[in-house]
């Protein structure tokens, strides 16, 4: 993994923002069209997205780029190709650059990956999610397991680096169920894997099935069970957490998602993308219009699709460090936070979460978050910003 707190890093983030269905459980910016989607009309507003952009932020070399969604393996590789070539015209693109698209794992998209590695793809996400046909069916997916794991192997043939989700803390699952889907899925991956809790968000059909008691997740206790365990086998396999809920062999964590995790720079463009731009000295928090076509009209009317342009105070600045900071093993560096909000973190707060073991600092200085403390991460943070 690259030094902590390097300043030298700058990401971009490309939102393709729909889908062929709306996954029960997902509250992403993704949408569904019944018609064909003008991709030529939205290379021409993400090419002015990204002019507008640069001309704010000019002279970034771009350590990584990110396709995100929604479902980017929906796009022609052309599509790709042609957001890459404006990338690369208003910056430039520095040496060994990390490109990512996301993927869904259907047999009709895996026959474009590579055409994606020659519009300049080096790195797919896929969201496997599962790897048995009836927990992919509860959660809406439109892909079986051997879709998936053939999808998984054509990515380990194309790309030098690939990924791929899994949900667990599905209903019903047990800790037994879930320590043998786990072990098989680390028999497929290669260096990266990212396993995520499931989360019943509001305003989705999940969260409605389970206020009328119709879906029932795992409770805190099965839920922390499911986490340490997950925890055990990954680091017993080499694919240790770095992040809450990524984990990887050592130098091969995700650059572009350590962008944001380590408050550094990137430009968000597409609808509804948020970005980090540092201009004059100050930090702008930007988002745009998350409706796909008023974002398009909002980008050929006006140049880009920006709806909110804050700028951050210290004290934003240092919540934002420790919210994304402490997510990461390596933890924060309190120097850096009391740079950035313009005061120290509370020595009384650090002793209390210190001898409650949810917090360590370590021989290095830096302020980290232990196992027992991820599980209560929310907790942790909102003390320690207090
Ligand atoms: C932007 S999504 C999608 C990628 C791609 N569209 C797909 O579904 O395969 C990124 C990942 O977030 C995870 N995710 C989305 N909603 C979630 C939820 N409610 N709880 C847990 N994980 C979730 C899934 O693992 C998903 O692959
Ligand atoms: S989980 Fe992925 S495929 Fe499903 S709706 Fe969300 S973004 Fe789309």
């Amino acid at each position: 993994m690259s030094a902590p707190d390097q300043r030298d890093a700058f990401g971009v983030y490309v939102h393709w923002p729909f889908c062929l269905s709306k996954c029960p459980y997902c509250d992403f910016n993704s949408h569904v069209r019944h018609q064909p989607i003008d991709e030529e009309r939205f290379v021409g507003a993400f090419t002015q997205e990204i002019a507008t952009t640069a001309a704010r932020v000019p002279g970034r070399a771009v350590s990584s780029i990110f396709l995100g969604g929604g479902t980017p393996s929906l796009m022609q590789p052309g599509t790709v190709g042609a957001i890459l070539d404006a990338i690369g015209k208003h910056w430039s693109i520095a040496d060994g650059a990390e490109v990512t698209l996301e993927a869904n794992p259907t047999s009709v998209e895996a026959t474009r990956f590579r055409g994606y590695r020659a519009a300049g793809v080096n790195r797919v996400s896929l969201g496997v999610q599962a790897l048995d046909d009836a927990s992919l069916k509860a959660l809406g997916r439109l892909h079986t397991a051997d879709e998936a794991l053939a999808a998984v192997a054509i990515a380990r043939k194309e790309f030098e680096r690939y990924s791929f989700d899994l949900i667990y803390a599905r209903p019903e699952q047990t800790t037994d169920a879930w320590a043998s889907e786990l072990k098989r899925a680390i028999g497929e991956a290669a260096e990266h894997l990212s396993l995520y809790q499931l989360t019943i968000e509001a305003d989705t059909p999940f969260f409605g099935l389970r206020a009328a008691g119709k879906l029932v997740t795992p409770d805190d206790a099965q839920a922390r069970a499911l986490y340490d365990v997950t925890q055990e086998i990954c680091a017993a396999h080499g694919l240790p957490a770095y992040e809450i809920s990524n984990h990887a062999r050592i130098g091969a964590e995700c650059r572009h998602n350590l962008v944001y995790w380590r408050g550094d720079e990137y430009a968000g463009i597409g609808p509804g993308a948020h970005g980090r731009l540092d201009i004059d000295g100050r930090r702008h928090a930007t988002a745009t219009e998350r409706r796909p076509e008023a974002w398009l009209l909002l980008v050929e009317s006006s140049g880009h699709g920006i709806v909110t342009d804050d700028e951050l105070n210290s004290e934003e600045r240092g919540d934002e460090y420790l919210l994304m900071g402490l997510r990461l093993r390596e933890g924060i560096d309190p120097d850096r936070y009391k740079q950035l909000a313009g005061r120290a973190l509370d020595t009384d707060r650090i002793k209390n979460l210190r001898d409650e073991g949810a917090i360590s600092i370590d021989a290095d200085g830096r302020l980290r978050v232990t196992q027992e403390g991820f599980p209560v991460l929310d907790a942790v943070v909102a003390d320690l910003a207090a």
